[in-house]
């Protein structure tokens, strides 16, 4: 089992998604998690930690980059799970893979690596592990994938949000919210692109706005606990790796753009902050830079989001880099037509076969679900 020092995160591009792999951003300093920022070497609280994290969907549409909001469903089936155990056989201070499953996709555990340094959990432990100042323990992680590769869900925010968590709560939850994503960021960094519209709200649940990158600021979003939010989201089999769909983008807009794109992000937030679903879904259908860039590459895209207004949906767009369309609704009632009709566009428009998930807005993001005490 290939075991990680905590001291370099990686150093090539990972290959645990080969699909959204992208040459690494270098940072500047300023968004580094400062390592060690703790009291030094802490004691373990527990033997093993296991934690999940949800699912994301970020831009919202409008909120290119700097927009996301969590989703779950009831089962937990729709994030990524991580233990964390500490683990004496291996040199203090490095993490190391025990496990990848995914059960609900058996295939998809053999594309993941086991390497570390090469993995979304691995890297993200071992960022925690870092800020910590943890230096006389060693962690093995086994990764447990709900979400699909590539999907434009967040996949491997999931995963690294997941991680990171587990590994603070194994030495007594120490790290604040913002230090959990600069540890998922480092993760997603090195795999997908240095955004963090997915790691924030899959840390913190809720909808997050990035208000700057330099320096890293965020705002949660509060949002009213009466609004009944859900979301469907049918994905098509069909990979939209994150290079491919970011490298599709304009490097220039025009200042109509801008302002008519400025405005529509703007009534998101402000339709988040009143619980007004109606307004959350218009502003979410309304991007006008991004959207209609990637939807052409997306086969049935544009009549998958045509289906589900008609259906009654309040806003429909590409969630994340997409393949995955998100449509928004105010509670479960017609979700299922409204899945039926994406899905029926999606093989239709597009000749792809689809499966559908209904969620709800996650409030809680990455959690700890169980805990093994101390071995005497
Ligand atoms: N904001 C990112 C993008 C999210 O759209 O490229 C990727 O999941």
């Amino acid at each position: 089992m290939a075991a990680a020092t905590t001291a370099s995160p990686a150093t090539a591009p990972p290959s645990s998604f080969p699909s959204t792999t992208r040459p690494i951003l270098r940072l500047s300093r300023k968004f580094k998690l400062p390592a060690a920022s703790l009291s030094p070497d802490p004691s373990p609280a527990f033997q093993s930690v296991t934690a999940f994290a949800p699912a994301t969907v970020a831009n919202l549409g409008p909120g290119f980059d700097f927009l996301g909001c969590a989703v779950a469903d009831a089962s937990l089936s729709l994030g990524d799970t991580v233990t964390a155990t500490l683990d004496p056989s291996l040199p203090p201070g490095t993490v190391a893979i025990s496990a990848v499953t995914s059960p609900s996709r058996p295939h998809l555990a053999a594309r993941l690596s086991r390497d570390p340094l090469r993995n979304c959990a691995g890297i993200a432990a071992a960022a925690a592990l870092r800020a910590l100042g943890v230096r006389s323990h060693a962690v093995s992680l086994a990764l447990a994938k709900g979400l699909p590769l590539g999907s434009g869900l967040g996949s491997s925010a999931a995963s690294a949000a997941a991680a990171a968590k587990a590994v603070d709560a194994l030495f007594g939850s120490l790290l604040s919210p913002h230090d959990l994503v600069l540890a998922g960021l480092e993760s997603e960094k090195a795999v997908s692109g240095f955004h963090a519209d997915n790691i924030a709200p899959a840390i913190q649940g809720g909808f997050v706005l990035v208000r700057s990158y330099d320096p890293f600021t965020l705002v949660q979003l509060p949002c009213p606990p009466a609004l009944r939010l859900c979301f469907v989201l049918v994905t098509p089999d069909f990979e939209a790796p994150t290079a491919k769909m970011r490298a599709a983008l304009p490097k220039k807009i025009d200042i109509g753009h801008h302002v008519r794109n400025s405005s529509q992000a703007a009534a998101l937030v402000a339709a988040v902050l009143q619980g007004d679903a109606a307004g959350i879904g218009s502003a979410m259908s309304s991007d006008g830079i991004v959207e209609p860039t990637r939807a052409p590459l997306i086969p049935g895209m544009v009549a998958v989001k045509a289906a589900a207004l008609e259906a009654g949906a309040l806003g429909c767009t590409i969630s994340g880099a997409g393949p995955t369309a998100v449509a928004v609704i105010e509670g479960e009632e017609n979700g299922e037509e409204i899945a039926r009709r994406m899905v029926d566009a999606f093989w239709s428009a597009g000749k792809l076969k689809a499966t559908a998930t209904i969620a709800q807005l996650d409030r809680a993001g990455a959690r700890v679900i169980s805990t093994s005490r101390l071995l005497e």
